[in-house]
């Protein structure tokens, strides 16, 4: 402890010195000299972090090379979360390593001039073209060689307009009405669609996901190409795959490796009996029938074909990890092959069919919750050194959240403070890895691990993440935290069990008192259908729990401030656009069959009396049909 203050405070003098050399090439163990890790960092899109766990569905997806990994002293991460599930606020956060509500960027409407928002809240903003204080930029400064390929979309501006336009205008009333007409809906099919199989194609790499084993190719090949030339600089290479984001699509392949016997359909609830904020993201995603006669979104075996199409997609990613762990261990010299650390993980997951809904966007663990693996081959090797010392699967079920990627890539390649962004708001994953291997306290006692220290003790128990974007009907927060299991088992008397830990989740929506909040036993209620927000014995957790989400994020504060935000920046946008009622109805958005089943006038009156009042945030409608008549409000049956 005194060792570790007396560390920080010299890296507190060096943080003032830029010109203090930057590397740390090498470091000492016992007199043992190693060489910084390569770091293969691949992140793929749209998976429910539930699917990498063993015996998920009886094992129904087949992930023989993850699985290699695993049993080759992989680390696994169960309760892993994306700090905002949708792709470029998620992957701004996690590049950045700051929570969604602390990135501040400038956003433009048109050619105005740009205004700051203080957060990435919706999939149409991320980090400023100019941050340069990213993952790869830090390590570039550390000395490592850098390459990115595939999809990135961390970078503000870069989406269609469609998402913005939803975003603000989540707290509009806009008409609607289900069972006749389809009512409001964004108007991607792929949420009744049957998904795709491609039947003639057997191929290991799909025709359809292509793009993905291109860039992986390329990937492989820079790789290749770098430890050629110059094998004495560590490198960082990262792939971000498109596969696994809908639509839904696989070939037979993969199709037919996945048993659907094994598939777990969801069961849905009646509309009338779903929390408002699930409805309304149901019918925004498209997720209900457009015509009761046609009404597919009932059909259980529809959803089991989903699901098949699902997991076999995310089999196909698990041959994308195989083709690069062949590439390094085969191909690549063994002193390479030893020393390269992969890093594997999501950026956000997919609703897969539950609370009738596909995509992302949600609170629920389908949705928020991801998968991760680190998988570093020189415990391997210090297993073989010293073979007391094990080499198992490791499982980590704390929960853990993608910001923590910075600072536990910082520790991995030994970045010293002074080089690390300041302001980061994750925590490193290594303290939470066996010491076999990491023995952080060990490397910070030798003094090369310095700014660390924080790491080690001050880990919170609880994780957090919000979202504000399209296709959801308002903002909402979650933290999940675990406690030792006998605090609320009170009733049923419990022998303490200090080694157990369950997981809660606490969900809030808006500014917490416009809907039902949600509260979640994930340990015992994984699928999260029971919510026990009103159990009187859980009054004391949920205090808890909105304490520690207070610590994080003032959501009364955020919730607020985005619908201050949607509000003058549609008005923005309208001042600007002189014909913004017919691009709003336009073809080239996604929701113009809604603007037009639903009546444009009608629509465009809701707009216009949105915009009439002060911003508020405003609770998810529950009724199937908008406005409500008068009377028989709710003529679902
Ligand atoms: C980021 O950019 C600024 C302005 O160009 C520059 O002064 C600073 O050194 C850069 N920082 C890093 C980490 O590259
Ligand atoms: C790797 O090197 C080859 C041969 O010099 C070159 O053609 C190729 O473009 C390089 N690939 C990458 C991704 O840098
Ligand atoms: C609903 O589907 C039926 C059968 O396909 C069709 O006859 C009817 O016109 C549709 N109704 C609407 C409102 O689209
Ligand atoms: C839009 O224009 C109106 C009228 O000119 C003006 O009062 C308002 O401040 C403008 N709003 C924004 C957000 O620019």
């Amino acid at each position: 402890m005194m060792k570790s203050t007396i560390l920080l405070a010299s890296a507190v003098l060096l943080t003032g010195s830029a010109v203090v050399s930057s590397r740390f090439p090498l470091y000492s163990r016992n007199n043992d000299f190693q060489p910084l890790p390569n770091i293969i960092f691949l992140v793929c899109e749209s998976t429910d972090g539930r699917t990498w766990q063993r015996g998920y569905q009886d094992d129904v997806i087949p992930l023989p090379n993850l699985r290699k990994l695993e049993d080759d002293g992989g680390i696994s991460f169960y309760r892993h979360y994306s700090n905002s599930p949708v792709c470029c606020p998620s992957r701004a956060t996690f590049w950045s390593g700051k929570h969604a509500h602390k990135i501040r960027h400038k956003q433009r409407i048109k050619n105005n001039d740009p205004f700051v928002v203080n957060g990435v809240w919706n999939n149409f903003e991320g980090l400023d073209p100019s941050y340069n204080h990213t993952i790869f930029d830090i390590l570039q400064l550390h000395g490592y060689a850098t390459y990115l390929s595939g999809k990135q979309d961390y970078v503000t501006g870069g989406h269609s307009s469609n998402v913005r336009f939803d975003a603000w205008t989540m707290y509009t009333d806009f008409p609607y009405d289900i069972p006749s007409n389809g009512g409001w809906r964004e108007e991607t099919d792929m949420c009744l669609s049957e998904g795709i199989v491609h039947e003639q194609d057997d191929s290991i790499e799909s025709k359809y996901w292509h793009g993905d084993w291109e860039s992986l190719r390329e990937t492989i090949d820079w790789i290749t190409n770098h430890t050629k030339k110059s094998s004495d600089k560590p490198f960082f290479a990262y792939q971000g795959m498109n596969i696994v984001h809908p639509q839904y699509v696989t070939n037979q392949r993969y199709y037919s490796a996945v048993d659907p016997n094994k598939i777990k359909v969801p069961e849905w609830i009646n509309p009338q009996d779903m929390h408002p904020c699930d409805l309304q993201a149901s019918m925004l995603k498209g997720c209900f029938a457009v015509n009761a006669s046609t009404n597919t979104d009932a059909d259980i075996e529809r959803r089991r074909r989903i699901r098949r199409i699902y997991y076999a997609m995310i089999s196909e990613f698990d041959a994308m990890v195989g083709r690069y762990v062949d590439a390094v261990q085969k191909d690549l010299p063994k002193e390479v092959a030893d020393n390269t650390v992969f890093i594997v993980t999501s950026d956000h997951g997919d609703m897969q069919m539950e609370h009738h809904q596909f995509y992302k966007q949600a609170p629920y663990d389908a949705s928020s919750s991801v998968p991760l693996l680190i998988y570093d081959p020189r415990r391997r090797r210090r297993h073989q050194q010293q073979p007391d010392i094990s080499l198992h699967h490791q499982i980590v079920s704390h929960p853990t959240q993608l910001i923590d990627l910075f600072p536990t890539i910082m520790d991995l390649a030994m970045v010293p403070l002074y080089h690390r962004p300041s302001d980061l708001d994750g925590h490193s994953l290594l303290p939470l890895i066996d010491s076999d291997y990491y023995s952080a306290k060990q490397l910070v006692k030798e003094g090369h691990l310095i700014g660390s220290t924080a790491a080690i003790n001050t880990r919170p128990n609880f994780v957090v993440s919000q979202y504000h974007g399209d296709l959801t009907a308002m903002s909402w927060f979650l933290i999940v935290e675990t406690f030792p299991c006998v605090a609320f088992d009170d009733d049923s008397p419990k022998v303490p069990t200090t080694d157990r830990e369950c997981a809660m989740k606490y969900i809030v929506w808006g500014t917490g008192t416009e809907v039902e909040n949600m509260l979640f036993d994930l340990t015992h209620d994984a699928d999260e259908l029971v919510n026990l927000i009103n159990d009187p014995k859980y009054a004391m957790i949920r205090q808890l729990l909105d304490e520690h989400l207070k610590s994080i994020v003032e959501y009364k504060a955020v919730a607020e401030e985005v619908a201050t935000y949607n509000h003058q920046s549609f008005q923005r946008w309208v001042n600007v656009t002189s014909n913004w009622k017919d691009i709003l109805a336009s073809k080239s958005l996604r929701w113009h069959i809604s603007w037009e089943e639903a009546g444009n006038d009608q629509a465009i009156a809701a707009v216009n009396q949105w915009i009439s009042e002060p911003p508020q945030v405003k609770a998810c409608r529950k009724h199937i049909v908008w406005p409500t008549p008068a009377a028989n409000s709710e003529k679902w049956d």
